[in-house]
């Protein structure tokens, strides 16, 4: 596997690279008052790795990374013209967010691909508040390893009042020494394995040493993970972040000691700013053993304490999602298939796939359907329109798979048979190798989604699959 790097490593590769900028700089993403909004998919250099640094040529959305944080209120209807200035086709998935099928991106499934100068308008009102994002459906492999990543934050008509916002799109980038984009995207290491695990790891399209806070204050802060393949699991060296929602879907707010983000995942936590004035503490991404790194730092500012009292944190209100009936429920399987066995390299050989004359490293239920979507796709299953569902997904891989179902959003009931505290709302759920997930939706929105894993690699080399809503 090839090795993560920390920014540390990448900075030492080049003096001219110490010097980064101040993270504030790139906090604050341009919102833009949503309505219509254009967003263009342009060649672009970036200054992903800061400083006196190289510049990366990216591909990306309003000629920025991350794209344009689009915002709405809940209920407010969006409407976004995309108009595609890349040399090749492109669609734009709105992750998480329950909308009709025609507006869903997939290309060949719910829409046309939009060709080089062509353009798109996509229109549909967020009925769900929350943190979810937009990326590319299309070449997702290449687009979104490129640099190809939005926000889109869906405000509460009754937010939980705090002293700032914070919104950190965390992307992870393969990059050469020169900080360009590697090549090889899909080798067969990465498809069969991991992932493409890139070795610089950025918030809000910049490397990041520091974030300035205050002590005493209170940030809502926003998480989305829109990296490739990255699992994380992130600890606030000295603080207790409370979780309110996953995947922009509120939960009852908790403590998390170690927060598990995989790739596509979001999380909405309340932190209070609990440290000693002047004072640096760490975030730490620990996810894989032995490769820890910390993604920023958390530097409190000299002033004594804004506030000293305890606050409570309240949870936000429900979102309109549509209670699965689990009694009547009907159940189904999913059997996640292939990979190598470990990661102990070539020798470790694929399994599970059972002579199916099938070249392709991952399937579900037997079947592996690659690419980014395509005209012509048979769905796995028809579900009935209105009917309560409960899905068993079960991971027979040596590996973690994301799984992600478009168009809705399930509660997960358990892992390995284990209830799941509170049964959480999600449209992500990370599996982890040889676990079980029971999941429940009520298929309510028609049309034909796609259900994959949000590791691009494992996505587009078999690991997807259709479901028919009505
Ligand atoms: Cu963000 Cu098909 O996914
Ligand atoms: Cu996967």
């Amino acid at each position: 596997m090839k090795p993560t790097v920390s920014r540390r490593d990448v900075l030492a590769g080049s003096a001219a690279l110490a010097t980064v900028p101040l993270l504030g700089s790139h906090v604050h993403s341009a919102a833009i008052p949503a309505q219509e909004l254009k967003v263009d998919a342009n060649a672009v250099q970036w200054p992903l790795v800061g400083g006196s640094g190289p510049m990366t040529e990216v591909w990306c959305y309003g000629n920025r990374v991350p794209g344009p944080e689009l915002r709405v209120k809940q209920g407010q209807p969006i409407r976004v013209i995309v108009r595609n200035d890349l040399p090749e086709e492109t669609t734009v998935h709105w992750h998480g967010i329950r909308l009709p099928n025609a507006m869903d991106g997939v290309p060949g499934l719910t829409q046309k691909p939009i060709k080089p100068g062509e353009t798109f308008t996509y229109e549909f009102t967020p009925p769900d508040a929350g943190t979810f994002w937009y990326h590319p459906h299309s070449d997702s492999l290449r687009q979104l390893g490129r640099g190809m990543a939005g926000a889109l934050i869906v405000e509460e008509l009754q937010p939980i009042s705090v002293d700032r916002e914070l919104v950190w799109m965390i992307a992870d980038w393969r990059l050469t020494r020169e900080a360009q984009i590697a090549p090889g995207f899909g080798s067969m290491m990465d498809a069969a394995m991991a992932g493409r695990l890139g070795n610089t790891v950025t918030i809000n399209g910049a490397i990041s040493n520091e974030m300035p806070v205050k002590a005493g204050e209170r940030i809502r802060l926003r998480l989305i993970n829109s990296a490739l393949a990255r699992m994380m699991a992130l600890r606030f060296e000295g603080h207790r972040p409370v979780v309110v929602a996953l995947d922009g879907q509120p939960c009852e707010p908790h403590v998390s000691e170690r927060l598990l983000l995989g790739p596509a995942m979001r999380a909405d936590l309340i932190i209070d700013m609990q440290g000693e004035p002047g004072n640096r503490y760490r975030i730490v991404d620990d996810f894989y053993p032995d490769l820890s790194y910390w993604l920023t730092e958390l530097v409190y500012e000299a002033a004594p304490a804004l506030r000293t009292q305890r606050l409570d944190t309240p949870a936000l209100p429900r979102n309109p999602l549509t209670e699965p009936d689990l009694t009547s429920a009907e159940r189904q399987e999913l059997t996640l298939q292939g990979g190598m066995m470990s990661s102990g390299g070539m020798m470790g050989g694929m399994m599970g796939m059972g002579g199916m004359g099938n070249s392709a490293p991952w399937a579900i239920n037997g079947t592996s359907m690659t690419g980014d979507g395509h005209a012509g796709m048979t769905p796995l299953m028809t579900l009935k329109l209105g009917r309560s569902y409960v899905f068993t997904i079960r991971n027979e891989t040596a590996w973690w798979h994301p799984m992600h179902l478009h168009g809705h959003s399930f509660r997960v009931l358990t892992r390995n048979r284990t209830p799941v505290a509170h049964h959480q709302w999600m449209d992500t759920v990370p599996i982890a190798p040889k676990e079980t997930a029971e999941i429940a939706f009520v298929a309510e929105n028609p049309g034909d989604w796609m259900l994959h894993c949000h590791v691009a690699d494992h996505q587009v080399s078999g690991m997807m699959t259709v479901l028919r809503v009505g």
